[in-house]
Parts: C-alpha cells; sequence; structure tokens
C-alpha cells in the first residue's frame, strides 16, 4: 500500500528538492502544499502520485484544504517545511513582521495540523516540523533574527508538548533544527555567506529522518547542523 505524505513548502530552496527526493520513491503518494502552483503542476504533470494543492499559510487552512480531505485519507507523514524570515535590528523590526513570522511558522502549521488531525492519527503520522538552530536553546545566536527564532522556537517547543500530549494515540512529532542551508532565504538573510550545507544534501536528510524515524524517536528537537558545539 503506498504511504500518503504531506508537504508544506515546496517551491523553491529545501522544500523543493524534499518533493524531489520523495517523488523518486514509488512506496509514496505525495500532497504538495504550496503558494506557487504553476511551476510544480507543471514540473510534476505527468506523475500520478504528486497532487499540488494551492495553499497559503497566511489563509484559512480549514478552508483551503476542505475540498481535498476527502481524497487525502490516512496521513503517513506530514513535513511542515515552510519558512518565513524577517531580518532587522529589534527597534526596527515592526509588529506587522513579527506577526508575519509568528503567522507563517508557528500559528499556520498548528492550524494545519489541527486541520489534518484525523487524518494523521488514522495514518498514525509522523509529523516533522522543520525549525532553525537559532531555536535550539544554548544554540550560538545572530543578531536581527528575533522575530524569525522566537516564531520557530515556539513551533519547537509545540513539538514537545503535543507529542506528550498525543503520545499514546499513535501521532509521533519531531523537530529538526536545522544549520545554515545554501538557499534564497540564506543567501537573503546573509549576503555573501556559503553553508557547507546544500538544500539537496538537507532534503536527502530530512526525507530520510521522515520515512525511517518516526518509530525511534517523538517529541524530540534535533540539531542538524555540521557546526561546532
Ligand atoms: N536555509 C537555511 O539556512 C535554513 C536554516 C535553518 C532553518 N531553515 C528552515 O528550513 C525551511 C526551508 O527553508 P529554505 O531555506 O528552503 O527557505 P526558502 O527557500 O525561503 O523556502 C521557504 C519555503 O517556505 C514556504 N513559505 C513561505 N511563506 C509561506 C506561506 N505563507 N505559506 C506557505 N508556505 C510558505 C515557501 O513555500 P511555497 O512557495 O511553496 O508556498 C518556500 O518553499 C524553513 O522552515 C526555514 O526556516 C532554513
Amino acid at each position: 500500500m503506498l504511504k500518503t505524505i504531506l508537504i508544506c513548502g515546496a517551491s523553491r530552496g529545501i522544500g523543493k528538492s524534499l518533493v524531489s527526493v520523495l517523488a523518486k520513491n514509488n512506496n509514496l503518494r505525495l500532497w504538495i502544499l504550496t503558494r506557487n502552483t504553476t511551476s510544480l503542476k507543471q514540473e510534476y504533470r505527468n506523475h500520478d502520485r504528486v497532487t499540488v494543492i494551492p495553499f497559503d499559510l497566511e489563509h484559512n487552512a480549514k478552508a483551503q484544504l476542505q475540498p481535498f480531505l476527502p481524497d487525502i485519507g490516512p496521513i503517513h507523514a506530514l513535513i511542515n517545511n515552510s519558512g518565513h524570515l524577517e531580518k532587522g535590528p529589534f527597534k526596527a523590526l515592526s509588529m506587522a513582521e513579527y506577526r508575519r513570522c509568528m503567522q507563517v511558522n508557528f500559528f499556520g502549521p498548528v492550524e494545519l495540523i489541527q486541520t489534518l488531525y484525523a487524518h494523521l492519527l488514522e495514518g498514525k503520522a509522523h509529523v516533522v516540523n522543520i525549525s532553525t538552530m537559532g531555536a535550539y536553546q544554548g544554540s550560538v545566536k545572530f543578531p536581527e533574527l528575533t522575530a524569525y527564532a522566537a516564531s520557530k522556537a515556539a513551533l519547537t517547543n509545540f513539538t514537545e508538548v503535543f507529542a506528550e500530549e498525543q503520545k499514546d494515540c499513535g501521532i509521533r512529532m519531531n523537530c529538526l533544527c536545522l544549520g545554515a542551508v545554501n538557499t534564497e532565504m540564506l543567501r537573503a538573510a546573509f549576503p555573501g555567506y556559503e553553508a557547507a550545507t546544500s538544500a539537496e544534501e538537507m532534503a536527502e536528510f530530512i526525507a530520510d529522518f521522515t520515512l525511517k524515524s518516526g518509530r525511534i524517536y517523538n517529541g524530540k528537537i534535533l540539531p542538524v547542523s555540521s557546526s561546532t558545539p
């Protein structure tokens, strides 16, 4: 039987590579949630195991997904890969920028999980939340990322509490705190900086972790970075 995986945020960067890695696996049925359906629909037009759904974490999740829920069925894994980064000195960041980070990085994924809850339960899903080393307790911090890092920290902490609360229901949830990866997000935030890890390498790791580690790990916050400490 095919396993059903949902990936939120896939038009570029790590998410785009994730779809490319997972689409090669003949045992998987993929549902791609993205704001930019055109290019992904074109790319996967001949792929009958990949469905692209228009979805924006800044809009109501239930209203957007309702038409597709009957066809989605049991979900075996959900990867919350989307992220929005606002960079600026604390005094310059507006409350609108803080709210946007909280919406895309925390409230949106929470609402998505609530909307899909029955399907996650049915599939005994492994939910993988993608966070950042900046939200990992005790890590080296970078200035001007208060809105981004704090909103990802909310998702990180949510993971631990959700996993504890739901541990007897069968849904597993873990959070990967990524170090720097060469993507548009990194280039925009840190111009000129070259990360040691490519989007493709990180996508391979996340795909493997999602498929294999849900039974071993639950409620874990895992740093995924080659930098020390
Ligand atoms: N690159 C790094 O160094 C790094 C480090 C630590 C953590 N991360 C995290 O890794 C994840 C992927 O990052 P990336 O580097 O690949 O970034 P990216 O190239 O900027 O891609 C960000 C993704 O977020 C999605 N997204 C943004 N706003 C959204 C919204 N309103 N609704 C739905 N999706 C939205 C986009 O999806 P669509 O366009 O498909 O809607 C896009 O695929 C993010 O969670 C990021 O915070 C990245």
